[in-house]
């Protein structure tokens, strides 16, 4: 399976902060914001990842990310030239994705899944599309789906008004090579975005899709307001302060998914003369 980190947007709501600088840059406690997601991305097995960005924030993601082959990776790059919704991310992708199942993230979307490798072996050879829900207390934000008392899917609305439930849908979404193709039939919404969620209504109404409700052991935090940013820093910052385990750290996690041996960890490691490469050589000696 293949993924795709779409790292678009202007970022206006957290402006001034974003005015000069991508908002998937900015710091979430000790690293940058993207790191969460492609660390989430490698701990799914996916190591062929498209970065798809505006033209502005380009180098700053190549500066950063590289070509990925520094954690046995292959990082590639694509523009979204405009900011038509995350489902155009499909049409940009389309040669990227070729033949192969393909997993979405919003590179703004922070997750802590203890057992992601379980959840995510079960869709990687799926056909159909399968996204998850997970129960917050303001759904309106975000896409949000409605299940019957036997979990059978009801409906699929995008930022609605009067929420028909708590369950909204995570910006971390599996499909089949066909989201391609129904990424071009779908017309733009009021908002003039492909949307994500007309999308994932298609698999839906062609009976292709699979939701599955995240664990209350799960973390799926927001960064979309300053506050809710800072929640997200205060997160990270508890649990790594409590276990002295990193969230998000995208060295560990290929190195545990043994794409980077132990010398190659030590390397990236010796670049940071501080307290996460001191953190980076605790793993080797574990
Ligand atoms: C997008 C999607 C929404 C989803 C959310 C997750 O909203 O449109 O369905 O629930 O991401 O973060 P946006 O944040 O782009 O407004």
């Amino acid at each position: 399976m293949k993924g795709i980190l779409l790292a678009g947007g202007s970022g206006t709501r957290l402006y001034p902060m974003t005015f000069s600088i991508s908002k998937q840059i900015i710091p979430v406690y000790d690293k940058p914001m993207i790191y969460y997601p492609l660390s989430t991305l490698i701990s799914s097995g996916i190591n062929d990842i498209l970065v798809i960005t505006t033209q502005k924030d380009l180098p700053l993601f190549q500066d950063l990310l590289k070509n990925g082959a520094q954690w046995g990776c292959k990082i590639s790059y694509k523009i979204q030239y405009e900011p038509n919704g995350i489902a155009e991310a499909f049409i940009i992708a389309e040669e990227f994705i070729g033949n192969d199942n393909v997993s979405l993230i919003l590179g703004d979307n922070i997750f802590y899944f203890p057992s992601l490798k379980n959840i995510i072996s079960s869709f990687t050879q799926a056909s159909g599309a399968s996204i998850f829900a997970y129960h917050v207390a303001n759904p309106s934000r975000y896409g949000v789906v409605e299940f019957t008392n036997l979990n059978q899917i009801v409906s699929i609305e995008e930022k609605p008004i009067n929420p028909k439930s708590n369950y909204a849908i995570p910006g971390f979404y599996f499909f089949d090579s066909n989201v391609v193709s129904l990424a071009k039939q779908l017309k733009p919404s009021e908002r003039g975005e492909l949307e994500i969620t007309d999308l994932i209504l298609k698999y839906h109404n062609n009976n292709q899709l699979n939701v599955i409700k995240m664990d209350k052991g799960t973390a799926w935090l927001d960064t979309g307001t300053v506050s809710s940013l800072m929640n997200a820093a205060q997160f990270v910052q508890v649990l790594e302060k409590r276990q002295g385990l990193k969230v998000g750290c995208v060295e560990e996690q290929a190195y545990l998914m043994n794409y980077i041996n132990s010398q190659q960890l030590k390397k990236i490691a010796n670049q940071f003369k501080n307290s996460y490469g001191d953190y980076l050589n605790s793993l080797i000696n574990e």
